[in-house]
């Protein structure tokens, strides 16, 4: 039977950490209402001891959402109890505590040791559950950390009650295969493993992080840490549209998601406007390009079959349509296209000798619209819009 994936969103905490893009409450609502009908399964509202801003976005994403809601602490009482204020309205709560688990973050950021990082690991986790809800534990910086001291902490933080446990690589560094083997060797020496739902969260710094978590999800973890568009600290995180879409495009692998695909674009676009934070056109499935051809070969190909060049349907996410841009890289098939779009049915000579007009106005502009187009069909002798 297919393995379903939780979908845990931390646009609004993780992403909204991007320089710039802080969001209001009112904003934060309007993209959580949008993130629960997207389907996502858990959203991360914030760090409520960080601000009275994120404290109160927490309280209003608890009441306006039914879905999940995560608060973030550092594994520090006065973090758990603020954050347990913070859900008081929440249906499903959820508490992420954590703490680092790398030498590097043991000695340099915590200038500590790992039996007492352990400790208090061990501790936030049963003082966040005494709390009465559900408790995700952290391993910062899992990906660089030693894995059979990893395995220890994920063993003891399961013993004291985590119901997820998140092996997050915090700081992008690890390779698919390796992150990979990360996760199985858990799965593989973790004696409790299976009491807890593991969890991946992966930052892009070698723009490895959707291969990552891809690789974290076929090696048994069962929740995928993500944001839309990709955004967060630095190079950001996981993109969500992108794991979506890989499970749904990859049905062996025998995975699913609650996510519905069509909405995708609409969200991706709400939160590109909001946070004022523009998409990369070549984004993969939400990016302007991503349903765009230009060169010639490519656009015969795809007026012949679209699935020549496209393995998603563009409507699956909520993409209107494909579209086939003039460019002086384009080819005849692409500009007979799109002029029968406008309504005129040019003979091959028409076709040969409005070609050669089109090529010397697409040297002269990136893109030849469709004024442009008409111009040169009524510059063309003999051809008339039917
Ligand atoms: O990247 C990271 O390690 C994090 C944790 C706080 C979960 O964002
Ligand atoms: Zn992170």
């Amino acid at each position: 039977m297919s393995r379903k994936i939780e979908i845990f969103d931390t646009t609004l905490r993780d992403g909204e950490q991007v320089p710039g893009c802080q969001l209001s409450t009112e904003e934060k609502v309007v993209i959580a209402r949008e993130l629960e009908l997207l389907g996502v399964d858990v959203i991360e509202a914030g760090f409520p001891i960080s601000s009275p801003g994120d404290f109160l976005s927490v309280v209003e994403l608890s009441k306006a959402v039914s879905i999940g809601v995560c608060a973030l602490t550092r594994s520090k009482k006065e973090d758990i109890d603020v954050a347990a204020e913070a859900l008081h309205h929440a249906k499903r709560g959820r508490i992420h505590t954590g703490i680092g688990s790398s030498d590097i973050h043991i000695k340099t950021k915590f200038n500590s040791s790992r039996e007492k990082v352990l400790e208090q690991g061990v501790w936030a986790v049963s003082y966040a559950k005494a709390k009465g809800y559900e408790v995700e534990f952290f391993a910062e910086d899992a990906g660089r950390a030693d894995l059979a001291f990893l395995a220890q902490m994920v063993e003891a933080v399961i013993a004291a009650g985590a119901d997820v446990v998140n092996i997050p690589d915090t700081t992008g560094y690890c390779l698919p295969h390796l992150y990979g083997k990360r996760i199985q060797y858990l799965f593989e020496h973790v004696k409790n493993i299976h009491k807890a739902t593991i969890s991946v969260h992966c930052h892009n710094d070698l723009g490895m992080a959707t291969a990552n978590t891809m690789a974290g999800l076929i090696a048994g973890a069962g929740q995928a840490e993500v944001t839309i568009n990709g955004i967060g600290e630095r190079a950001g995180n996981t993109s969500l549209e992108e794991i979506a879409m890989i499970i749904r495009t990859h049905k062996d692998l025998d995975l699913h998601t609650n996510i519905v695909s069509e909405r995708l674009y609409g969200v991706s676009n709400l939160v590109s406007d909001l946070m004022r934070m523009p998409v990369q056109p070549n984004k993969a499935i939400v990016g302007a390009n991503a349903f765009a051809h230009s060169s010639g070969i490519h656009q015969d190909g795809f007026l012949k079959n679209s699935e020549n060049y496209e393995i998603i349907n563009p409507s699956d996410v909520g993409v209107p349509t494909s579209s086939i841009v003039l460019t002086a890289r384009s080819g005849r098939a692409a500009l007979k296209h799109r002029l029968e779009l406008l309504g005129y049915q040019p003979s091959k000579p028409e076709l040969d000798q409005l070609y050669e007009a089109f090529l010397t106005v697409a040297d002269e502009k990136k893109n030849v619209n469709d004024d442009d187009l008409m111009t040169l069909a009524a510059n063309t002798p003999l051809l008339v819009q039917k």
